[in-house]
């Protein structure tokens, strides 16, 4: 039997809670695997989190092997495979995720610092906002670690923009394939329609009005995060843990051929025009040996060419606004 350490950051929080007994299930490294959790939270939240911790016990799911709650990070990341960086303030109804910047930042720089006392091959998730630029901050701190090695969620992003064209085409999730969310998880993020497939047709081929892909289509998906606060009151917060669920299957499990997923990682500079050393969302494709490649082969219109560059022009905006907060990003 498999044995792996998952540490949580924020885990009485609303997306923790969500998250937690799936991970725990055996349901995202199967039935072979055993799960030893460790759930991190600021020491006011820390008796929340043995509650929770308490609930995971009582679902006595046989690949449970222990849940430990701790408020050191240094002590929960020790030999951790997988360290899941939820723990920050969401907005408010109103603000900007960018507005979280100078709130949230320094939290990934303690944590990023702690995260050397990680496994060598551990996966770094990063969830909470601005995402972006706090994995950029947290993988600036922890230079033992290789910068592959860092990720920021897009896949919510990636979950409503299929949503959104299943709704419209009156399709199945399952017919639409190869859509990719480039960019910051913010509202210039790009969904790119224009490669998406369905029932491996382009959509091109199949749709005669072009416009409100470039407009309502864009826009909706950009701006859903803010929908979803006004109309519920909260940030998202299983959606969002169901997201953190693909986006760890998808870099754990080779992609379809043909296929992509989208995530933030870093840009290496040579690709598609972004700057190196930004954190940047773009399709990826999980290879047989385990590790990632960014498709790099893919003709893009100048209309996708120009939402590009406003995504990476805002990550570094946000990159200059925390460089207090930044340690070593080459
Ligand atoms: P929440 O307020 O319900 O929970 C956050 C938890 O983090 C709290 O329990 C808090 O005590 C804890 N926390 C704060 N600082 C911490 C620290 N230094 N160490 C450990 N724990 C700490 O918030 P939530 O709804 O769970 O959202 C968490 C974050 O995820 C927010 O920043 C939100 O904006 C972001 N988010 C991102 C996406 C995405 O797609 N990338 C989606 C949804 C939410
Ligand atoms: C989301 O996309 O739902 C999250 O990033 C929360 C938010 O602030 O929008």
């Amino acid at each position: 039997m498999k044995k792996i350490c998952i540490a949580v950051t924020g885990a009485a929080g609303q997306i923790g809670y969500s998250l937690l007994f799936r991970l725990a299930s055996g349901e995202v490294f199967g039935k072979n695997t055993d799960i030893c959790l460790r759930l991190l939270e600021v020491p006011a939240a820390l008796r929340s989190a043995e509650g929770v911790a308490m609930e995971l016990d009582d679902c006595a799911f046989s690949n449970l092997d222990s849940v430990n709650c701790y408020d050191d990070p240094k002590v929960a990341f020790c030999d951790a495979n997988w360290v899941l960086m939820i723990g920050a303030s969401p907005r408010k109804a109103g603000m900007e995720r960018g507005d979280l910047i100078l709130a949230n930042g320094p939290i990934f720089k303690t944590q990023g610092s702690a995260l050397n006392q990680a496994a060598d091959d551990v996966r770094v998730v990063v969830v909470g906002n601005p995402c972006n630029t706090n994995a950029l901050i947290a993988a600036s701190h922890a230079p033992e670690i290789p910068k592959s090695q860092f990720s920021a969620m897009t896949a919510l992003d990636e979950g409503r923009a299929k949503a959104l064209l299943a709704k419209k085409l009156s399709c199945t999730i399952k017919d639409i394939t190869n859509m990719s969310v480039w960019g910051n998880h913010s509202t210039t993020m790009y969904p790119n329609f224009e490669l998406t497939k369905v029932k491996g047709r382009y959509l091109s081929e199949l749709i005669d009005e072009p416009h409100w892909f470039k407009t309502e289509f864009l826009s909706k998906v950009q701006k859903r995060g803010a929908e979803i606060i006004n109309v519920r009151g909260k940030s998202s917060a299983a959606s969002a843990a169901s997201a953190c669920i693909d986006h760890i299957k998808n870099l754990n499990t080779p992609t379809p051929t043909g296929e992509w997923f989208s995530a933030a990682v870093m840009s290496p500079g040579d690709l598609y025009g972004v700057p190196k050393g930004l954190m940047y969302s773009f399709p990826l494709r999980t290879l047989k040996s385990g590790k990632y490649e960014i498709v790099g082969d893919l003709s893009l219109s100048d209309f996708t060419k120009d939402k590009l560059q406003i995504s990476w022009q805002e990550l570094e905006k946000e990159k200059a606004i925390i460089s207090d907060l930044l340690g070593t990003i080459e």
